[in-house]
């Protein structure tokens, strides 16, 4: 599975890049205005931290804007991948795009019909939603798991991106269902380091080992 960060923060995107477990990173308009900086250069700026695809979002909601500020955005860097909404409009903009060779990333995906639409569009990645699904009380997962069993049903390429992942167990449910990425904020990754096992395991080891030189200091001092 890979792993993209949910973020236009460029301090948690070295910090996940420098974990090595960093593939990619999503944004969208509301996570670009959050950081303060103007879109274009930070979109560039993670695309050269990140060795991976980059998700940029059209903010035009007809066709004719999503193909110009698509095409654009295309250009500024190998990373970008064009991240369209999963519209009428939307749809028809992944066909053109597709078409000319760009990624598209179709985002706001809400069912498995919308995802076959996309599919057939030629979307190289499509967002389902899981965590705003949780919210209207509807299986965000279910929707995840009817996509990737339709797309194997027949061998669409389209991959399967599951966002607006909530906590550590959205991620290992995604996985279960085979999406092939998750992307997520940096303090769910963050999350998925924590085991208190883990912690005690090292607290005993480093009390025994402690304990283990002393014993040899005092035999040396005998
Ligand atoms: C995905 O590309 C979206 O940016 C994101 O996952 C949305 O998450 P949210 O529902 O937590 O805002």
């Amino acid at each position: 599975m890979k792993f993209f960060l949910d973020t236009a923060n460029i301090k948690d995107i070295r910090e996940g890049q420098a974990m090595g477990v960093l593939d990619g990173v999503t944004t969208n308009p509301s996570l670009v205005a959050k950081e303060g900086k103007p879109f274009k250069e930070t979109v560039i700026q993670i695309c050269e931290i990140v060795n991976g695809p980059v998700s940029a979002e059209v903010t035009a909601p007809d066709l004719e804007g999503m193909l110009e500020q698509g095409r654009s955005y295309a250009k500024w860097h190998r990373n970008v991948v064009v991240k369209l909404p999963t519209t009428r409009d939307g749809v028809k903009g992944c066909k053109t795009l597709a078409g000319e060779g760009i990624r598209v990333n179709m985002t706001l995906c809400f069912s498995a019909s919308q995802a076959l639409l996309v599919a057939k569009a030629g979307a190289t990645y499509v967002s389902p939603f899981v965590g705003r699904l949780d919210d209207i009380s509807t299986s965000g997962m279910t929707v995840v798991r009817e996509i990737v069993q339709i797309y194997r049903n027949y061998g669409y390429p389209t991959q399967v991106l599951a966002a607006s992942l909530r906590h550590p167990m959205h991620v290992v449910e995604a996985a279960l269902a085979g999406a092939h990425v998750g992307t997520m904020p940096f303090k769910i990754l963050e999350m998925m380091f924590h085991h208190p096992l883990t912690d005690v395991g090292m607290e005993r080891f480093a009390k025994d080992w402690e304990k283990a030189n002393l014993k040899d200091l005092e035999k040396a001092m005998k």
